[in-house]
């Protein structure tokens, strides 16, 4: 299937765009009325991402309603901690909870490497619905947590400011810790294999708690395993988020990656500067910009495009969406991308 739009395509692998194309993170559910009529006809947010045709559905709606250059498919990061072995739920207003955690040396015999073909199954069926019915209008973003990531839910349980359990055990069990790391990336590498093969025409890996370790800590902990499945996947461009890790930008830049996503605490000169001119940069208003005017959202928006100069930049935000933003306003940012030029 040839893709009628690769605006992101072309934009990660460092080829001339006549625009900067434009998605937002966490695009998929939260701010739409429509995702809310779809959630509410099923029990929650695990049935939703379990059922494909709903799960394609609510991926999609972004493309249709919101004008977006990629979809993402409706999933959730931590699908790889229960196909591992450790089930969560979503408890409303509050987020994910784990009950069983990886406290010590015996727990590790409580998780397996994942079966993405066994245990994931609902995702490959939810991609290849999505292809289908998205026709090659944009392409279909896959999507997992960074290895250091999901080893902070799978040790703390559920979400924390300062996951201290987690960063608790890096320092306290190093060998452990590398265990489930190496576990996690395993099951990671082969889960975006199978999206791959479902048809994900990019990936991107959410290293969303990257901000709260050390650098000596991210180098050893986090970024060795995000290098490892870069390695891995020669498939599709690989985009690499890692929130808050601005000390690791110049060691990112060797990566395996074509994309660095970036929050809106880097500056475009710096992270050009650390990263190098080989790799495209993804990112990066502040979420909280989508608060103000439709004026405002409009001159900080090109401000940020100048910015980045037109080259190798697929516009977004620095971190998701926030749930409680208007989609006008999340319209106002996404057509001021598309009407700019350099
Ligand atoms: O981008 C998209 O819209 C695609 C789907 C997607 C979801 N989660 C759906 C979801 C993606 C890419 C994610 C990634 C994710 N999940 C991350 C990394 C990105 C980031 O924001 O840093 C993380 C840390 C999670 C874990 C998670 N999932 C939390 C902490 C929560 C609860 C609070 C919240 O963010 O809403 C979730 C739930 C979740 N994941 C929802 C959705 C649509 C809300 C559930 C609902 O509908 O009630």
């Amino acid at each position: 299937m040839t893709l009628q739009n690769d605006l992101i395509i072309r934009a990660a692998k460092g080829e001339k765009t006549e625009r900067v194309p434009v998605w937002l993170m966490r695009q998929a559910g939260r701010i739409l009325p429509e995702y809310r009529a779809v959630r509410n006809s099923v029990s929650g947010f695990i049935e939703l991402a379990q059922t494909p045709e709903l799960a394609a559905e609510v991926t999609i709606q972004p493309v249709d309603i919101l004008g977006v250059d990629a979809a993402i498919i409706f999933s959730d990061i931590l699908v790889i901690p229960e196909a591992m072995g450790l089930p969560y739920k979503m408890i409303e207003k509050k987020g994910p909870f784990f009950e069983e955690t990886i406290k010590s040396e015996a727990d590790l015999k409580k998780v397996r490497i994942a079966d993405p073909h066994e245990d994931l199954n609902y995702v490959a069926e939810a991609i290849k619905i999505t292809k289908r019915e998205l026709n090659g209008r944009v392409p279909l973003i896959g999507f997992a947590g960074a290895p250091w990531t999901i080893f902070s839910y799978m040790v703390e349980g559920s979400g924390s400011k300062t996951f201290s359990k987690a960063k608790k055990m890096l320092y306290a069990e190093p060998e452990l810790s590398h265990k489930l790391l190496e576990m996690i990336t395993e099951s990671t590498i082969k889960y975006l294999k199978m999206q791959i093969e479902c048809g994900a025409d990019i990936v991107q890996i959410f290293d969303s708690w990257a901000g709260i370790l050390s650098p000596t800590q991210y180098d050893e902990f986090a970024l060795k395993y995000i290098s490892k499945i870069c390695d891995a996947i020669n498939e599709v461009p690989v985009t690499v988020f890692a929130k808050g890790a601005f000390f690791a930008r110049k060691r990112m830049s060797d990566l395996n990656c074509e994309t660095i996503g970036l929050d809106w605490n880097m500056s475009f000169a710096a992270s050009r500067r650390l990263i190098g001119d080989s790799k495209t940069l993804q990112g990066n208003l502040d979420p909280c910009v989508l608060y103000s005017s439709d004026k405002e959202i409009e001159r900080q928006t090109i401000q940020m495009l100048e910015e980045f100069g037109g080259h190798r930049h697929i516009a977004n935000l620095g971190h998701g969406v926030y749930p409680d933003i208007k989609p006008e306003k999340v319209k106002v940012f996404i057509e001021t991308v598309k009407k700019w030029r350099a």
